[in-house]
């Protein structure tokens, strides 16, 4: 199993949510966070508009999948979040321990989907 956290551009949500979606990937966590990258955020422009301050508002997705779901999520992220830009964001991939459905005592490969 895997943990897929990736940071992406606001806009570009909807479009990461489709592409998961059409992967067959509907388990997902989403978390507005602050971040930068190595421009350290100065050079980066959020709809027409440069962003003021160092941090930039950005997307946090966790996506827990087991191992054959790893690329498949890779590429829907890539496919929904790639303008060409800088800031478009990354993509990690934790290798992920265990995973328990609390309301049946699931665990691991069966739990997660
Ligand atoms: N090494 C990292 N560790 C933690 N967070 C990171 C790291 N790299 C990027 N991020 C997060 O991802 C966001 C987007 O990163 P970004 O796409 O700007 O990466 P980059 O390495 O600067 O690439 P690019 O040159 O394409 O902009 C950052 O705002 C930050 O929140
Ligand atoms: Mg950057």
């Amino acid at each position: 199993m895997k943990l897929i956290i990736a940071i992406i551009q606001p806009h570009r949500l909807e479009e990461v949510k489709e592409e998961l979606y059409k992967a067959e990937i509907n388990l997902i966590t989403v978390s507005e966070v602050l971040g930068h990258g190595r421009q350290k955020g100065v050079t980066e422009f959020y709809r027409g508009h440069k962003e003021t301050g160092n941090l930039l508002r950005k997307i946090r997705l966790e996506i827990a999948v087991n191992d054959n779901f790893t690329e498949p999520t890779i590429k829907a992220i890539m496919k929904g979040a790639k303008t060409g830009s800088t800031g478009d964001g990354k993509i990690f991939v934790l290798d992920l321990k265990d995973c328990v459905r609390i309301r049946t005592e699931e665990r691991g490969a069966t739990a997660i989907g």
